[in-house]
């Protein structure tokens, strides 16, 4: 719970696994004191004597880089990474916000659009808001932690309010800022790439900054917002973890700086670069917010409270918690050349081998038989379909099918009647080339008329489809990011309004069709953040469909976002992106383990493999409330190899699904290991279908190797074993 203790001017947030605590110090300054492991009545008295003490010091003799700020500025002697930067009309960049009040207010206040994890009554979520001032310019900083104890987690927000007669540019506004102690500090990101996207990585932090971020307008594929510090060695189930992710599909940032002492300062939330954002007198501006987890027991508890939270408070409307539909998809079967006759056929093999919606992907508008053309131009193209899409969408559902629409609403081709009708509603930079990217330029989101022109003719689109599922597609980076609509002075905005814009659009679609589900897309997984979830309850997660690289893919990205959210497809061999050719059991099971789809030509599949595929679609109708609802423990990575293994745990522990991927043969002369498990009820016994039955504490202390992995020759094998306790 959040306590404020007048004694020693200190706050102190505190919950299951999870403390945090700051402190006003003489001279109203806030310190950061304590985040982390919850405090013994009595370490907790030695910390607060210890700062007590430090906080006297005298600020004009020492330097306050020795110091742990909790928001801190630059131009006074702290000069290290700082929490915000402001321009104000005299020129100078030095500010100094004092501490002046607070409020602890219960669950979370709105904090108007975007983004924002939700609170229920009875999760106790409480909220502190910290006031801090500058006198000298009139200007008041609010620092929000909304505290959900349940989960160990923390949403920090600023927002900055000008209450002064000038106005003021804001250079850089964090979300949060944390003065973490000396290390040693070990960085773990998760960087990508099309059709690889986040492929974990750590390392030890050196002197110096590290800067983590997005400058492309989307959260991007070659990084994802999301990064975690580890102090001292850390394992999946050891250690302390601390982890950050701004809420947001735009640019983000997330900074890392050990400085000479080996102490570390992080910030986190929207990036500085390039930003400026014109604060008028009596306006405010609000930052997203960025979530801070800690685990004092490895990546495993951060992970399970991560998915929890998601699950809970970040993801909503009518699919939040309900089971989502298994659907296939034409993409990968025809790309862009099909009529109306091919669909019916996927989807009718489809609906036989057991799926349940069919999604129409790119190409049925305008005059889209390939990607240089006609996005904008949302009617439908009545030579590939000529019933329209209410006659499609009719016949699909008669086939006992849902139906499910593509649409990629952000972008505009310059072959298209929209780009003829509106050539600056675009991103343009006046005088400069307008650089295509897949052939495409990106709409002015920011503008309220293009998003009232996009919610019009989608709307209609939708209407006229029935659609039961949406798959919202972004294709590219910004570029030559610049409004027809803004003054010079605003441009710096731009970004920031896109986004704004973005998420406007989507909840606008969210309202008009509140039973329709919304997948998110960027190219595969290039906008895999929370932010999208809030408005897309599951994100397509990579463009590369081979189930090799999807074990890595899925497995990094669970880290932070639980499977449920995570679109995973069997697709045809050889894999149209790898060239590989894996078992179909092999490419299934690696569906199996997320959001299951197929995405492929099914008309063109042997009978055999029909069937086979009709079991796995059964088994995943039957194992799918466990799989999208259940806890994910990651076992082994297959980043490390030479086998990879997970497992799903029911919220009571009585059922357990193991998957186990043989990657490589061990090195000769292995004895090969068991896999343990873990999250199981020690004392529960386990029947295995084949194996036999074994007790939770001996499946998780000592382990278990179903027979078929037992030789250390063995490669592309895989298994699924349902635990039943
Ligand atoms: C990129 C997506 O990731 C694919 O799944 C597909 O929808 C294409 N775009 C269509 O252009």
């Amino acid at each position: 719970m959040i306590r404020h203790d007048p004694r020693s001017r200190t706050f102190q947030l505190e919950g299951q696994g999870f403390s945090y605590l700051l402190g006003v110090s003489p001279r109203k300054d806030l310190h950061h004191l304590h985040w982390g492991v919850p405090l013994s009545p009595k370490a907790k008295r030695a910390l607060l004597s210890d700062w007590e003490k430090r906080a006297l010091e005298d600020e004009h003799h020492i330097s306050r880089e020795f110091q742990r700020r909790e928001f801190p500025d630059f131009g006074h002697n702290d000069l290290r990474t700082p929490a915000f930067l402001l321009e104000h009309t005299d020129g100078t960049r030095v500010s100094e916000f004092l501490y002046d009040s607070f409020k602890v207010l219960p669950g979370k206040p709105d904090f108007g659009p975007g983004p924002a994890s939700r609170s229920k009554t009875g999760d106790q979520a409480q909220t502190l808001k910290i006031v801090l001032v500058d006198q000298l310019q009139k200007l008041e900083l609010d620092l929000y932690y909304t505290f959900y104890p349940s989960y160990g987690l923390l949403v920090r927000r600023t927002i900055l309010r000008n209450q002064g007669r000038k106005p003021v540019d804001i250079l850089k506004l964090a979300s949060a800022s944390l003065d973490l102690p000396p290390g040693p500090w070990n960085l773990v990101r998760f960087p990508g790439k099309w059709a690889g996207e986040r492929q974990m990585k750590d390392g030890p932090l050196q002197e110096g900054t590290v800067r983590l971020e997005s400058r492309r307008g989307i959260s991007s594929h070659e990084m994802n917002p999301f990064a975690m510090v580890t102090r001292g060695e850390t394992s999946e189930e050891k250690g302390e973890v601390f982890a950050l992710a701004p809420v947001t599909s735009g640019n983000w940032l997330i900074e890392a700086e050990l400085f000479r002492d080996r102490s570390l300062r992080m910030t986190v939330g929207l990036n500085d670069f390039g930003f400026k954002w014109r604060l008028e007198p009596g306006k405010a501006f609000v930052t997203p917010e960025s979530l801070l987890a800690y685990s004092g027991d490895g990546f495993s508890n951060l992970s399970l409270r991560l998915h929890r939270f998601v699950k809970d408070r970040v993801l909503g409307g009518h699919w939040q918690k309900r089971p989502r539909p298994m659907l296939i998809n034409n993409w990968e079967a025809t790309y862009f050349k099909f009529d109306q006759e091919k669909l019916l056929k996927i989807a009718k093999a489809g609906k036989d081998a057991g799926l349940e919606l069919f999604v129409l992907d790119d190409g049925w508008f305008g005059k889209r038989n390939d990607d240089t053309t006609s996005l904008g131009d949302w009617t439908v193209d009545r030579r590939k379909l000529p019933e329209g899409l209410g006659g499609l969408s009719e016949r699909i559902h008669g086939m006992g099918l849902k139906f499910g629409l593509w649409i990629e609403p952000e972008m505009v081709s310059p072959k298209s009647l929209l780009y003829k009708k509106h050539p600056d509603w675009c991103l343009h930079a006046p005088g400069r080339v307008r650089r295509g990217s897949r052939s495409q330029l990106v709409l002015d989101m920011g503008r309220p008329e293009v998003r009232d022109h996009l919610f019009k003719v989608l709307t209609a689109a939708l209407e006229e489809a029935k659609v039961d599922y949406v798959k919202w597609d972004m294709n590219r980076s910004l570029s030559e990011v610049h409004s027809a609509a803004l003054p010079p002075d605003r441009q710096s905005e731009v970004y920031f309004r896109y986004v704004m814009g973005v998420y406007d659009l989507m909840d606008r679609l969210n309202r008009r069709f509140p039973r329709v589900l919304f997948e998110g897309c960027s190219g595969g997984g290039a906008r895999f953040d929370l932010g999208v979830l809030n408005y897309h309850p599951q994100i397509w997660t990579s463009d590369n469909t081979d189930g090799l690289d999807r074990l890595k893919i899925q497995y990094a990205t669970s880290f932070a976002y639980p499977p449920l959210v995570m679109g995973a497809h069997v697709s045809s061999v050889p894999n149209h992106f790898t060239h590989r050719s894996l078992p179909l059991k092999w490419r299934a099971l690696v569906a199996m383990s997320g959001n299951f789809g197929v995405e492929a030509d099914l008309t063109k599949w042997s009978k055999k493999d029909l069937k086979e595929l009709a079991g796995y679609i059964s088994l995943y109708r039957e194992i799918r409330p466990l799989v999208q609802f259940g806890d994910f423990y990651r076992l082994e990575s297959p980043f490390a190899g030479p086998r990879a293994s997970w497992l799903f745990v029911s919220p009571e522990r009585s059922q357990a699904l193991l998957f186990i991927f043989q990657t490589e043969p061990w090195k000769r002369g292995t004895k090969v290991p068991p896999v343990r498990l873990r999250g199981l009820a020690p004392l529960r016994h386990y029947s295995i279908e084949g194996a036999g039955k074994f007790k939770g504490d001996r499946l998780m202390e000592v382990g278990f190797l179903p027979a078929p992995f037992r030789s250390p020759s063995q490669k592309f094998i895989c298994g699924l074993y349902h635990l039943k306790g």
